[in-house]
This record gives C-alpha cells, sequence and structure tokens, in this order.
C-alpha cells in the first residue's frame, strides 16, 4: 500500500524515524495537549487481544488529544473469533480506518499481513518485541539526562518482548552500554542478541548479557520487569528459584551508586523489584508510564501527520 507508515519493528525504523519520534514525545510531554489537532478527521482502531493498562489507554488518549476518533476492539470483538480470516478482516478494516494499534500474543507476521491492507499498523506489543515501550523508555531517557549518547542500562529480568525492543533500540546511539542480567533458560532470543550487538558494532556502543548477579556494571539506570511477562506463561512449576536472585533491591541499587530504576510496568512489588526501590526515590518508573503517552501522541503523528 503506497505512502504509509508502520511501527510493527524497530528493526524498520532509520536512524532519522527513531530520533524523530523520541525527540517529538519529547515536546509532547512538554506540551501534550495537541491543540492543532493533526489527526482531525481520522479513526483510528485500537485492537487489544490481551490485557494492558497503559499502552490502551496511551493510544486511546492520545489518538483523542490529537484529534482522531478512535474505536476499541476487545478479544472478543470481531468475527475472527467465528473464524474471518486475518486477511479478510485486514482487507474490511484497512478500508475503513486511517490506522490500526494492535496488541496480540501474536508474531509481527500477522501484523505485516495487516499492514499490507491498512494505512498505519502500530505494534502495541507482539509476543517477540514490544516497540513502543522502547520508545517510551528512550524518551523518557532523553528528557531525564538531557541525552541518549553514552547511557548505560542494566537490565535485570527475564528476555522479553521490553527487552528486545531495548536491544534493538539503545545500541544505535553511540556510547551506550546495555548489559542484560537475565535468568539462564530466560535470556534475549540469540537472533536478537545478535543483532543487538551487530548494531553495536556499527553504532561503537556495547551490549551484553550474563545469567547472574554478580560484578554488576556501573550504570546510569537499573530495569525492571515483571518477572510473568503479559501474556505469557512458564512451563517450569519452579521458574521463581530461577528468577530469585534478579529481584531489584536496596542492595542491588547499593551496587549501582547513582542510578535511577525503570520498570515498563505493571510491577509487582515482592517479586522482581521490592517496594523500596520502586517507590523510593531513585524510581522514576511512573514518569516513564507518562511517556507511554507522549511516545504514543509521536508515534501516531509520525505514522498520520508527518
Ligand atoms: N508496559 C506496558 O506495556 O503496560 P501495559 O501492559 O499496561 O500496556
Amino acid at each position: 500500500m503506497a505512502d504509509t507508515r508502520h511501527v510493527i519493528s524497530l528493526r524498520d525504523l532509520t536512524d532519522a524515524d527513531l530520533a524523530w519520534m523520541v525527540r517529538r514525545a519529547g515536546e509532547i510531554a512538554v506540551d501534550p495537549t495537541a491543540r492543532h489537532e493533526p489527526l482531525r478527521g481520522r479513526v483510528i482502531g485500537v485492537y487489544f487481544t490481551k490485557t494492558s493498562t497503559r499502552t490502551r489507554t496511551s493510544f486511546t488518549t492520545g489518538a483523542l488529544r490529537l484529534g482522531a476518533r478512535v474505536i476499541t476492539y476487545g478479544p472478543g470483538d470481531l468475527q475472527l473469533n467465528t473464524g474471518e480470516s486475518l486477511e479478510d478482516t485486514a482487507r474490511v478494516l484497512g478500508g475503513m480506518l486511517d490506522g490500526l494499534v494492535i496488541r496480540t500474543a501474536g508474531d509481527p507476521d500477522e501484523m505485516r499481513l495487516i499492514a499490507e491492507y491498512c494505512p498505519a499498523v502500530v505494534n502495541a506489543m507482539s509476543a517477540d518485541e514490544h516497540p513502543t515501550q522502547a520508545l517510551a523508555d528512550l524518551a523518557t531517557l532523553r528528557a531525564r539526562f538531557g541525552r541518549l549518547n553514552g547511557l548505560r542500562l542494566l537490565y535485570v529480568g527475564e528476555g522479553n518482548n521490553t527487552a528486545a525492543a531495548l536491544a534493538l533500540a539503545l545500541p544505535r546511539f553511540p556510547g551506550t552500554a546495555i548489559e542484560f542480567r537475565t535468568p539462564k533458560g530466560y535470556g534475549l532470543a540469540p537472533k536478537v542478541l545478535a543483532e543487538a550487538r551487530t548494531l553495536a558494532g556499527r553504532y561503537g556502543s556495547w551490549v551484553g548479557e550474563r545469567h547472574d548477579m554478580e560484578s554488576l556494571p556501573e550504570a546510569d539506570v537499573v530495569y525492571g520487569t515483571r518477572w510473568n511477562t503479559t501474556g505469557t506463561s512458564k512451563t517450569d512449576p519452579n521458574w521463581r528459584r530461577d528468577f530469585a536472585p534478579f529481584q531489584v533491591n536496596a542492595a542491588v541499587m547499593a551496587r549501582c551508586p547513582g542510578a535511577f530504576f525503570m520498570h515498563d510496568l505493571p510491577a509487582h512489588r515482592g517479586e522482581e523489584v521490592t517496594a523500596d526501590v520502586l517507590d523510593g526515590p531513585a524510581s522514576i518508573a511512573f514518569e516513564q508510564a507518562r511517556f507511554k503517552l507522549h511516545s504514543a501522541m509521536a508515534v501516531l503523528e509520525w505514522c498520520l501527520a508527518r
């Protein structure tokens, strides 16, 4: 389809696209009213088959603030449930909607099929990548530090879709360092880690992964994520035993002096992070959550109004 812009994977974005969305999110954070309503007259579909508080609200609120109208679909709403094919669904929705924001448990190929028929498709989290989370995270970091180049991030927890998105985004900024500390058996997908290391070689950044919590690196940010990633379950009944050493608590933060704490949320206090860290002075997790709205607006503007 001609003249379309999708955000399905960060791999698809040029450096300029990525930088534009991060910068634009920062501008919107300063003035989120979007008074000129660049999406006035547009209709955006928001189709979520998995639970969401932040992403669904941010894209819905963001589209409304940008002047669009919104149709929301939950997991039981579309005729997909009664056997209509994804392709037919996409052909119909693409003929009526200006954009579609999608969260599924499926792989991005489903979104790419929809994107063949729909002018703008946004991946609001698929099984293997959460690109708009990373955009919000980068915008949060840029607002907090005034730059992205040279920042050092220590990620602690499962190598999930948020981790994948960070691995595909942060190494594109020169001088950054991102170290993943993931439980053995729950690390980054090897393909994603290899891609991230290739990016690091190209941009002069650094990417590493270890499966322990020894010898933590110096970090500007410690990043936590829930142990049960949305839409997933673990087959090993003893999985908590593997995750327990990876809790971010005061002792971990003390080993990273001066670091801020980020979390993609939702959080489970007492599991992946203790309450004193999540609710403590170093935490910028709720500022980060607010950036979900600013970055969603930037994504929608980039897709439909730039
Ligand atoms: N971080 C995130 O994607 O939150 P939700 O699942 O609530 O959208």
